[in-house]
């Protein structure tokens, strides 16, 4: 979580192919940006994780819109070092607390938040981001929930993400334009790298 929060974006992949996993880590780490979220929605995401991990170990490499325990296996197994969920699964929760696997499953409403309390999570999904209130509705709701911390995901880009960081709700944001899906196939590695780069600066500063 604290290499998380350090890192402050977190690129958040649909990856079609493998064969892309090795050139996009590359333009990540060329980029600056140290972190990655390879979702679970695509047949290529497990071999992704397992290229990206042994190759470029200065990246934290996780596994996002993982819906079912059968995949935190098969994430952990290959490597991811996180775990993210769209929505809050007490099972899917639990089984990675077992496994010691950090878990940032998604919320929306504060009764989601007691549930992920109760569970006893300190960093939250907060998704989707934009279109569910965005910052804020996370202040009203962080007002109540005081040590909770969130990663809102879903809506986010170069324009709004600094005020999201300027908040102390928030551990990191997390977003795809930088890493788009299209740019993905298209080889356009380049562009991402320049992307990723202008992200960085912007948490630098
Ligand atoms: C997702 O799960 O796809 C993320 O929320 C990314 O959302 P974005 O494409 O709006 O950045």
């Amino acid at each position: 979580m604290k290499k998380l929060e350090n890192i402050g974006i977190i690129p958040v992949v649909v990856i079609h192919d493998e064969k892309d996993a090795m050139p996009l880590a590359k333009a990540l780490c060329d980029g600056g940006l140290l972190a990655v979220e390879v979702t679970f929605r695509t047949d290529a995401a497990e071999g992704t994780i397992r290229k990206m991990s042994e190759a470029y170990k200065e990246l934290l490499v996780g596994a996002g819109t993982v819906l079912t325990t059968e995949q935190v296996d098969r994430a952990v197994d290959v490597g991811a070092k996180f775990i993210v969920s769209p929505g809050l699964n007490p099972k899917v929760v639990r089984y990675c607390q077992e496994k010691g696997i950090p878990v940032i499953p998604g919320v929306v409403t504060p009764s989601e938040i007691e549930q992920a309390l109760e569970l006893g999570l300190e960093v939250v999904k907060f998704f989707p981001a934009e279109p569910s209130g965005g910052l804020p509705m996370i202040q009203a709701m962080g007002a109540a929930y005081t040590k909770l911390k969130f990663m809102p995901t879903g809506g986010i880009n170069l324009q709004n993400v600094e005020a999201y960081l300027k908040s102390d709700k928030i551990l990191a944001c997390g977003g795809s334009w930088m890493v788009k899906e299209q740019d993905i196939c298209d080889g356009n590695f380049e562009d991402i790298t320049k992307k990723c780069k202008a992200v960085s600066a912007l948490v630098q500063s």
